[in-house]
């Protein structure tokens, strides 16, 4: 048995904030973030949590579904701006969308909690623990930034991308492979110094700003650049696929200068690859599906295409699931 996307949607907060709303009060440019990121605009949420980004893409993926909100037995949210420490953001979830037959729970991957959890809920499908997955990746970055800090306030986004998770009915199609990877050496490249059991919040550690992310940029591009493409390049080796035979790379949208050295690398065309980062910057667990929200609602993706969907975050966590596109029609 495979496991599929059965149906999909994405939410954007309406609100946008093009670079220039950066150039007005930071030491930066339009010209600096475009040409080494290849952002334009991203989206920040005015208030809610990331459970409020996920309800209406959840209802709108329910809705296109056509099914009842009963059916749905399990929820996962990946996401490292859940709402609250605990409980989860999918018992939230949960209970905002009414789902009344289901369990659920968070997955803190980073960039790659999309690729972790849709792996994770492609093993429950699978192995019959559940039938029906609501698999959430969102993300409210803005809750974590430091506007102050020039080298991170122009990066992120917020936005959630919200999928169904079923038995495929052809086992020709679905999730057929998944590689992922977890190295805890790359903790202090990327992370959020307090606010943990580790250094919990104080006033002290709330003046020194180490309630915000903190990045080392050049340190984390460098083994993205060189990780999303080994683990891209391993997918296509381990399933026979040639450069050809990708018709969509669906990259994490951190940057776009990772993203085109992951295609050069995998000798794909620029023209198969899924770029939306210039619209809504880094939306960490939302990327990947908001894109393929995206592309199918465009009808760019077809019955029985490949796609490589890979990533690279914090941890350093990364990974790449090979996805043959089918929705159970
Ligand atoms: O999704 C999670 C994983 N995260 C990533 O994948 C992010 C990976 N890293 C990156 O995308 C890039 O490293 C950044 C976009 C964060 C930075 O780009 P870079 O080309 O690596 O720049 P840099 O950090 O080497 O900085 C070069 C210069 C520095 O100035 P000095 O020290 O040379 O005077 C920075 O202070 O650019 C400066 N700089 C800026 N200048 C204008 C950094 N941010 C800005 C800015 N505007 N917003």
């Amino acid at each position: 048995m495979t496991a599929t996307i059965t149906s999909i949607a994405h939410y954007l907060p309406p609100d946008v904030y093009t670079n220039e709303y950066f150039e007005k009060y930071l030491d930066t440019s339009n010209e600096w973030i475009v040409t080494r990121t290849g952002i334009s605009e991203r989206r920040f949420a005015k208030s809610g949590g990331t459970s409020d980004l996920i309800v209406p893409a959840a209802e709108e993926c329910i809705a296109k579904r056509g099914i009842s909100k009963d059916e749905i037995d399990c929820v996962i949210v990946a996401t490292v701006t859940p709402d609250h420490f605990f409980p989860s953001t999918a018992a939230l979830v949960q209970h905002k969308l009414g789902l009344k037959n289901a369990w659920g729970f968070d997955l803190s991957a980073a960039c790659s909690g999309f690729i972790f959890a849709i792996s994770t809920a492609s093993g429950l499908v699978k192995s019959g623990v559940a039938k029906k997955v609501l698999l959430c990746g969102a993300d409210k970055m803005s809750s974590i930034l430091n506007f102050e800090d020039r080298n991170q306030a122009i990066l992120f986004g917020d936005g959630a991308g919200v999928c169904l998770i079923e038995a495929s009915n052809d086992d020709n199609y679905g999730m057929l492979d998944q590689v992922l990877h977890i190295d805890g050496m790359g903790t202090p490249f990327l992370h959020m110094v307090a606010g943990g059991s580790a250094k919990p919040s104080t006033i002290e550690t709330v003046q020194n700003k180490e309630h915000y992310i903190v990045q080392d940029g050049k340190n984390v591009f460098k083994y993205a650049v060189v990780g999303m493409a080994d683990v891209s390049l391993e997918i296509m080796k381990r399933n026979n696929l040639k450069s050809e035979d990708v018709n969509w790379l669906v990259p994490h949208q951190a940057n776009l200068r990772i993203i085109s050295a992951t295609a050069e690398r995998m000798g794909i065309d620029p023209a198969q690859v899924m770029i939306n980062i210039h619209k809504y910057g880094n939306t960490t667990a939302a990327t990947i599906p908001i894109c393929i929200s995206e592309w199918l609602q465009d009808g760019k993706i077809k019955k029985g295409d490949n796609l490589v969907l890979s990533s690279f975050g914090a941890g350093f966590t990364w990974g790449s699931v090979y996805l043959k596109w089918n929705m159970n029609d």
